[in-house]
């Protein structure tokens, strides 16, 4: 039976964020929902938050330089280890969210039948119609496409942190 995830009682949710490399968008993700969760006073909403990557080309390591620069000059602590997602991952989060739709794609062929991880594009919690849905791969561009990420990655934090209060995310 799939549980469907809930933020009503004690219940608290655990999120990860899914790109390909772990090391640019979804570590970025991770940090940006956490500072964010601290800043709205909503951390008794959330009990984990991590990130994986579809690939494990980059395994073991940390965030590229890029996603630490942007944090850094947004006050966004950035730490994390970069791993490939496993099966037990669909069983450990409530949520899933993935950057692009080939994340959700993957994620959506690999999830096994009856976990219970929602998985979703993450843009599923944009509110402004001239923002890009979809958080595109920076890693082979300049220092605009980190900053779009972030500025994505910003805007829907604050959204599904918005609805998860409210108990509509
Ligand atoms: P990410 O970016 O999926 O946002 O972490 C990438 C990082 C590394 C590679 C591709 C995308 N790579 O091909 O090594």
């Amino acid at each position: 039976m799939t549980r469907e995830p809930s933020n009503s009682g004690d219940n608290k949710i655990s999120v990860a964020f899914c790109c390909l490399g772990n090391i640019c968008r979804s570590p970025m993700a991770e940090a940006v929902l956490r500072h964010a969760t601290s800043e709205m006073n909503l951390s008794h909403l959330i009990n984990e938050i991590d990130s994986f990557g579809t690939s494990g080309f980059h395994s073991g390591d940390g965030p590229d330089r890029r996603t630490v620069q942007i944090c850094r000059a947004n006050g966004v602590p950035v730490n994390h280890v970069s791993r490939q997602v496993q099966l037990s991952d669909f069983d450990r989060f409530d949520y899933i969210f993935a950057m692009d739709r080939e994340n959700l794609e993957d994620l959506n062929y690999m999830q096994p039948r009856g976990s219970k991880s929602k998985i979703m594009l993450f843009g599923a919690y944009c509110e402004d119609a001239k923002m890009d849905k979809i958080i595109s791969d920076p890693y082979y561009g300049g220092p605009d496409g980190f900053q779009s990420s972030f500025r994505q990655l910003d805007h829907f934090s604050r959204t599904f942190l918005k609805r998860l209060a409210a108990g509509t995310a």
